[in-house]
């Protein structure tokens, strides 16, 4: 058992309630390996950006999850150092667990030093997503640990995540599942989605903003959160058909709907597909233009700093999270 203070990590509840005072989002980035977190790091130090360091089923059972939480503690270490180095701020770093699908991953992270949870309960009816959430709330309560919950379902398909068609959060359900749970931050179903494919071509690429005002107005002082969140960047999906990818109308939400998203009191913006077509990208180009490259240092590294960039780019234009750690 070790508690997340122990491991450097900062409060997920300041960070949000932070960003829900000021009107911005805090990222919350997945990472499966090394450079995805060299890269969220060092991108998130050099924009002075606190982050929230995302780890779902799927990353623990590709990476192993205690190799992941001593990844994550050894990354405060390296952020730390680098923030010195270029004579910056530390930044607020949280370890969190992403759609928690049961207590017991959400008890194992718990024990396992992670600072927040999300429980995933929104495919069950609102009745059993209650109970189930609040069992891990009271658990996580014992230890400082924040609770993210779920209403409505995204559409969109992961590893461990999917379902056909999104389901709008509706904002009569909100009140009851947050006295009832006592979570600490909601997530709601607004017309994002999980991957590449958010909406179809010729289809209005456009967020139910009018359900996130009538949850702001019943919930003002709980933090809201996006999944679902990449903007699916065109210059990252072309770059992979270019060089041999098949994506084909692939379609993310638009920036300046996060940006209007972020400024109605959405706190925390999941990005994980985002960061998935710049590796892709950037490997398949130097695949194409190096063929005789054979150590991996020569395309992850590549793919590492334009990681960096993309990511200081959307904390700037996009969350409003630069120079707020
Ligand atoms: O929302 C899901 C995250 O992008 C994680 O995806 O389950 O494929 O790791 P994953
Ligand atoms: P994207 O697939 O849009 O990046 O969403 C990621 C996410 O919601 C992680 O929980
Ligand atoms: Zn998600």
């Amino acid at each position: 058992m070790v508690s997340w203070k122990e491991l450097g990590l900062a409060s997920q509840k300041a960070m949000l309630q932070k960003a829900l005072k000021e009107g911005y989002a805090v990222p919350g980035y997945n990472f499966n390996n090394m450079e995805q977190l060299q890269a969220i790091l060092t991108g998130c130090v050099k924009s002075q950006s606190p982050v929230i360091l995302q780890v779902s089923k799927g990353a623990r059972e590709y990476a192993n999850g205690t190799l992941l939480r001593y990844m994550a503690e050894g990354g405060v270490k390296m952020a730390n150092e680098l923030a010195d180095s270029l004579k910056l701020k530390h930044i607020p770093i949280s370890l969190h667990l992403d759609h928690g699908e049961d207590f017991e991953i959400c008890k194992a992270c718990i024990d396992n030093g992670f600072s927040s949870v999300m429980i995933d309960k929104s495919h069950d009816p609102i009745e059993k997503n209650i109970e189930e959430t609040k069992k891990v709330v009271e658990y996580a309560r014992k230890f400082d640990v924040q609770v993210e919950g779920e209403l409505g379902i995204l559409a969109g398909k992961e590893d461990n995540v999917q379902a056909d068609k999104t389901t709008y959060t509706r904002p009569e359900d909100v009140e009851k599942f947050a006295k009832g749970t006592g979570v600490d931050s909601l997530a709601i179903a607004i017309g994002t989605s999980h991957g590449a494919y958010k909406f179809k071509p010729g289809q209005k690429a456009e967020l139910q903003l009018d359900i996130l005002s009538e949850v702001r107005k019943r919930l003002p002082k709980l933090p809201i959160v996006l999944h679902g969140a990449s903007s699916v960047l065109t210059q990252y999906v072309d770059m992979i058909n270019k060089f041999g990818g098949k994506m084909e109308n692939a379609i993310g939400v638009p920036e300046e709907q996060l940006r209007k998203a972020a400024s109605m009191g959405v706190c925390k913006i999941n990005i994980d597909s985002d960061g998935r077509l710049v590796v892709t990208a950037i490997i398949r180009k130097t695949f194409a233009e190096k063929p005789g490259e054979f150590d991996p240092r020569k395309y992850l590294g590549p793919a590492r700093d334009e990681l960096i960039k993309m990511i200081m780019d959307k904390n700037k234009t996009v969350l409003g999270s630069t120079n707020r750690a």
